[in-house]
């Protein structure tokens, strides 16, 4: 079977974007894969947090990978800063990537400015962690949302440059893996500006359905979403950029046809689509939020889950390391 690792960040709630982009691709691929799905907690510091919340989110990203259907049984789930592998690879990797690729990257970019002065270098060294994560299973595949490419092209770059430094007409000590990016759902953008991705880090609220958003909030959000006076709604009109977004949304979470639903709300006013659209996204969450809350009610289920998912973890990476520090022409004890 293919490998397949992927993570989310325990930085405040996830909301519809994660799931659709990422997490419900998991899910659905889970059977047919050795999956590795990590919560990456130390990817959640490049930013300045909060000590409290940072513990509190990472049990509640690995409940929300549970609830949302990932099984145990097919999955090895585990907590990044777990597995010390990931930061000495890190390291590894960070002095044998060029300075100007980190600066290349387009969402260290966009976090820089929104930091201002105070920009941490772990911010720029974010992409060779995720990296690290990677390469350390020698995953095949990496399901993520559209505004992970970037990352994952660095990470071939990255393992390309570990080979041909170390391994030059040998067998690679790193395997490149491939971008998992489903056609529906890859982009989800934001409520209030159709031009933005949904993200974990807009201050309104309003821009965002959350996971845990109970349906009076959900309600509320779509009410408020921003549209336009135009009758009839229609994809991929460029002036219309929050029609496509909410029909987009409206077509993955019921699993219809774009042409089905171009065809049902092609006469229909914001009106009459916000009630279904409304509907759909509760539809979705209900039982998550319910199996959520089950899972947050035996918190030792939980922990267990994570220190077996860390020792089979650290099994994988360790060896990968090791293999990586001997070409790199470490000495072992
Ligand atoms: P994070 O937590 O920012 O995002 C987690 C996943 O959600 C996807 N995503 C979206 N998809 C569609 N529409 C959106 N608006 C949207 N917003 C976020 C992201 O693409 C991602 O798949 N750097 C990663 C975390 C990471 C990782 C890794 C992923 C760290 N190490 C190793 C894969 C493999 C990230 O973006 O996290």
């Amino acid at each position: 079977k293919k490998r397949v690792l992927s993570g989310v960040q325990p930085t405040g709630s996830l909301h519809l974007g994660n799931y659709l982009g990422a997490i419900r691709n998991w899910v659905a691929g889970q059977a047919d894969y050795e999956n590795y799905f990590c919560v990456v907690d130390l990817h959640a510091i490049t930013v300045p947090h909060d000590p409290a919340e940072l513990a509190a989110n990472t049990y509640t990203v690995a409940a929300l990978y549970l609830a949302c259907g990932i099984d145990p049984a097919h999955a090895t789930i585990f907590v990044q800063s777990h597995v010390s592998a990931h930061a000495e690879l890190t390291w590894l990797l960070n002095c044998i990537t060029p300075l100007n690729w980190l600066e290349d990257m387009i969402q260290f970019k966009e976090k820089a400015v929104k930091q201002g002065e105070n920009v941490a270098a772990g911010l720029l060294d974010y992409p060779v962690l995720m990296a690290a994560d990677i390469l350390l299973y020698d995953a095949d595949l990496v399901p993520v949302g559209e505004d992970q490419k970037q990352h994952l092209e660095l990470t071939r770059d990255i393992a390309a440059r570990v080979n041909y430094l170390f391994a030059r007409n040998q067998p690679p000590i790193l395997k490149l893996p491939e971008p998992l990016i489903a056609k529906a759902g890859a982009r989800v953008m934001s409520l209030t500006d159709g031009t933005k991705k949904m993200s974990k880090s807009d201050p309104s609220e309003l821009s965002r359905i959350n996971l845990l958003d109970s349906p009076d909030e959900i309600r509320k959000k779509i009410k408020r979403c921003k549209t336009d006076s135009i009758r009839g709604l229609t994809f991929d009109d460029p002036d219309r950029p929050e029609a496509n977004n909410l029909l987009s949304l409206y077509q993955v979470l019921t699993g219809k046809t774009k042409e089905a639903v171009a065809a049902e709300c092609a006469d229909m006013g914001w009106g009459q689509f916000k009630p279904l659209l409304t509907d759909a996204v509760i539809a979705t969450l209900e039982p998550i939020q319910q199996r959520y809350n089950e899972i947050m009610a035996d918190p030792s289920y939980l922990k267990d889950l994570l220190k077996k998912g860390q020792e089979q973890a650290a099994s994988v990476a360790n060896a990968t390391l090791e293999r990586v520090k001997l070409a790199f022409g470490f000495t072992l004890p």
